[in-house]
């Protein structure tokens, strides 16, 4: 090889070398690349001029071709790992997130969820944490369900103080041959919208063996509005059918209940005496509280509040249910849900509940990730 060639090679190679120091980015290294070790590239043109060549010839020039190409890859190499940390350190730099800056909600979190329905979850969470079951039944109920297997005879004055909403009568099917000779007419077979959650106990009694703990949050209506009465509202009844249940266990699961509910270490409670044709003793509660213009506390003060009835269950309602009233005996007691939301979370006016202000609800109404529990504060 003569001196020329040699600084040839010499000078392509810096020349390279230099092209690849100056590339500022993958795609320009790329393009050295291509242009010296790629098919047509200035060092692939050189590695096919061997083949012309004398055996001794392609020995001396192939060696200094081969060192050569082997410093321009080696070069590229380097070059490309220097370029590969620039860019990531740049893109690192540019995604950097401040993570002390306030979350945007998004529009999921934006919503809130109604004081009934979180109340209702309360309700739940402590009763299932006592070993309670949930059951529930339709709206539209049969007037047997309502009240005749609740111990209500035909007639009875304490069907009027319900205010029923009844549908039209179904069309008299009673004289037909084989018509259910236990049905007393049109009276049982007029459908009516459910004025307590009391009938779920009837469908739970009838569709479940004893031991029976339940409890049945839902819909009531009733021919009623002002301002602690709305046509539609919410109650949550509990039933305890077994063998050995008394009064006793009934004043501690309300108790108990009265304290996780609103969320004090004591809750003083009154029984008196009362009238329900489903239970026998009937017995209304009353909680202690204080109350000033804005503000109502449990557990002292000298007022009291009624709050729930309860009583044992009527051997007629056993008996109407299909159960042995000389075998199993129970409790049962029902609750107004919006009277409880009302009280805990200080809301005036029912009909506020059901209005649908979303100005209202974004001051009453609960986050919707803030789910209740027992053991995280249900209100918290
Ligand atoms: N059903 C009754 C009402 O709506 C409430 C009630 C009272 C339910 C006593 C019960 C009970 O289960 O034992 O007024």
């Amino acid at each position: 090889m003569s001196d020329s060639e040699k600084s040839d090679l010499d000078s392509l190679q810096s020349q390279i070398l230099s092209q690849i120091a100056a590339a500022t980015d993958e795609a320009a290294l790329e393009a050295v690349r291509i242009a010296t070790l790629g098919k047509k590239g200035s060092i692939s043109a050189l590695l096919s001029t061997l083949g012309k060549m004398s055996p001794d010839e392609r020995k001396t020039e192939g060696a200094k071709i081969n060192l050569a190409k082997d410093a321009v890859t080696e070069a590229l190499g380097a070059r490309r790992e220097v370029l590969k940390a620039a860019a990531l350190d740049a893109r690192l730099a540019s995604e950097t997130i401040d993570v002390t800056l306030p979350l945007r909600e998004t529009p999921a979190e934006a919503g809130r969820i109604h004081p009934l329905s979180q109340v209702w979850d309360e309700v739940t969470t402590i009763f299932a944490d006592m070993g309670f079951a949930v059951a529930e039944g339709p709206d539209i109920e049969t007037d047997d369900y309502n009240f005749t297997r609740l111990n209500f005879p035909e007639g009875h004055p304490a069907r009027e103080m319900h205010d029923t909403f009844y549908f039209n009568p179904k069309k008299e099917t009673g004289s037909e041959p084989g018509a259910d000779p236990g049905s007393s007419g049109a009276g049982d077979s007029r459908l009516l919208l459910r004025t307590h959650t009391s009938p779920v106990q009837v469908r739970t009694m009838l569709s479940q063996k004893p031991p029976i703990r339940v409890i049945c949050p839902g819909r009531t209506y009733r021919s009623d509005s002002d301002q602690t009465h709305t046509p539609m509202f919410h109650q949550v009844e509990g039933l305890v059918i077994d063998k050995s249940s008394h009064l006793g266990h009934l004043k501690w699961i309300l108790h108990e209940f009265c304290k996780a509910f609103f969320e004090v270490d004591n809750v003083n409670m009154r029984f008196r005496p009362s009238f329900f044709p489903f239970t026998e003793p009937s017995l209304e509660v009353d909680i202690q509280c204080r109350r000033d213009k804005h503000e109502i506390r449990f557990g002292e003060g000298d007022d009291w509040l009624e709050i729930l009835g309860c009583g044992m269950v009527h051997p007629n309602v056993l008996r109407l249910c299909g159960i042995d009233p000389e075998v199993y005996q129970g409790f049962a007691w029902g609750m107004g849900i919006d009277r409880i939301a009302m009280l805990k979370y200080g809301i005036a006016d029912l009909r506020q509940l059901f209005e649908g202000d979303v100005r209202w609800l974004n001051h009453y109404g609960f986050r919707p990730l803030e789910i209740p529990t027992l053991a995280g504060g249900l209100s918290s």
